[in-house]
């Protein structure tokens, strides 16, 4: 088992948050037309109503974009200036490059280096650690801290254990240094590899490549051995919540608001239970989007901060537990005043114009990338070396 701790001094902040998700509705009563499933058995065992789906054209990464730009224009901030973009996902685009890199490019955040990073659900708030180290110590100023995913690309819609319980969505923030009081006070990471068959996508990867076999065996689907994840759960959301108070030298008292990985209200009831908190201290809003893995914490703190249950001065902890196994936990001091700005409706025509340069720029690149190489190939042979003209 590893059990990584790290402490993060005041010094990072959350100044810019959006959400996204997809339009299309599947509700319970839909999926009980689809498996042997009933809308009372999934509210009873999990809490969860309806969930958003993507549509063919909607993937991972623009979800992401969407959220980003929202994130961005709430912090006001040219997406030039970022240093970095980590996207938390365990549903890229694509194994290679990275949705990272799409957004980097979308965004037209050409400073910005981008990466992904897959640890289940836990993986915002591993993406949230990492980049208030970097922000902490001087390394970079403006972080794109990013959750989003697509897994009704990868659920079995004919496996009623676990089509019932996801959804799609994308949550953005973007966090940066700043000497003021509060911010990302602590941060607990943690990992135990023992569990990785508890929840699985078996092939598709260096140990089962696609094959017609795989695909005809449906083991590019998640498999999950649902008891186990919840004993899991339960047992780590309370442990890893009273960790990063106790890092960060506060009590379960102090907590003004929890805002769990949504993945069952029983669990979040339970760990409600075991820490001695009133359940309305723990934000929930699976009804309306079921468990969105990465998605889930950043997508629920948007909502919270909408809903005017996080205000300046206030701490919150966000707890996860995920694929790998793996789970995260960070207490955050707000420190934005309030009242806090309307959510925009759309970009500003300044941002607008931003975007669309940027998509030129990528056009342009494209086109050159192109030229560049086919200039190369004219001009110098295999070695490198200039070619002669001949005599
Ligand atoms: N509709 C109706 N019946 C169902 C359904 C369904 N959708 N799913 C399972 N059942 C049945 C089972 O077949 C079983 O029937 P049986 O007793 O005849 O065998 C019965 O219901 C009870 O099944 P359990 O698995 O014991 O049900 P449980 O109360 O544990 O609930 C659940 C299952 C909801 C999956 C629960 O275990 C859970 O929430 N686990 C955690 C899942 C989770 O959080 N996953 C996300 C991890 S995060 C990440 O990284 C993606």
């Amino acid at each position: 088992m590893v059990d990584q701790i790290s402490r993060v001094a005041p010094g990072a902040h959350i100044v810019g948050w959006g959400m996204a998700v997809p339009q299309q509705v599947l509700t319970n009563d839909d999926l009980a037309t689809m498996v042997d499933t009933s809308d009372e058995w999934i509210r009873q065992r999990t809490g969860i109503v309806e969930r958003h789906i993507a549509s063919p054209e909607e993937t991972t990464f623009t979800l992401s974009l969407q959220a980003a730009r929202i994130a961005l224009e709430r912090a006001d901030l040219d997406p030039v200036r970022l240093d970095m973009i980590i996207v938390a996902t365990i549903t890229p685009d694509h194994a290679l490059p990275s949705t990272a890199c799409l957004l980097q490019d979308a965004l037209g955040a050409k400073k910005a280096a981008a990466f992904d990073l897959s640890a289940g659900c836990s993986g915002f708030v591993y993406a949230l650690g990492i980049a208030a180290d970097l922000l902490r110590a001087g390394t970079y100023r403006y972080v794109l801290v990013v959750g989003a995913e697509t897994l009704s690309r990868i659920v079995d819609w004919t496996d009623r254990g676990t089509c019932v319980l996801f959804g799609d969505g994308a949550g953005a923030v973007v966090v940066q240094a700043s000497g003021a009081p509060g911010g990302i006070l602590s941060t607990v990471l943690g990992a135990d590899g023992s569990g990785a068959e508890v929840l699985i996508q078996p092939a598709g990867g260096s140990a089962l490549p696609a094959s017609a076999e795989t695909v005809a065996a449906r083991q590019h689907y998640v498999k999950m051995k649902g008891r186990q994840v919840f004993r899991f759960a339960t047992r780590i959301m309370p442990e890893v919540s009273r960790q990063v108070l106790q890092q960060a030298g506060l009590k379960i008292e102090d907590v003004s608001l929890f805002i769990p990985h949504q993945a069952n209200d029983r669990i979040l009831q339970m760990s409600a239970r075991s820490l001695g908190v009133p359940e309305e201290r723990m934000f929930s809003n699976l009804a309306r989007y079921g468990n969105t893995s990465a998605a889930s914490i950043p997508i629920a703190l948007c909502e919270a901060i909408e809903a005017g249950r996080v205000r300046r001065g206030d701490l919150i902890v966000c707890a996860g537990f995920g694929a790998g196994l793996t789970w995260a936990a960070t207490a955050i001091r707000w420190s934005l005043p309030l009242p806090t700005p309307e959510p925009p409706r759309r970009v500003s025509w300044w941002h607008w114009l931003r975007y669309r340069w940027a998509r030129l720029r990528s056009q342009w690149r494209r086109v050159w990338r192109r030229v560049d190489a086919n200039l190369f190939h004219v001009l110098y042979d295999r070695d490198g070396v200039r070619k002669r003209k001949k005599e």
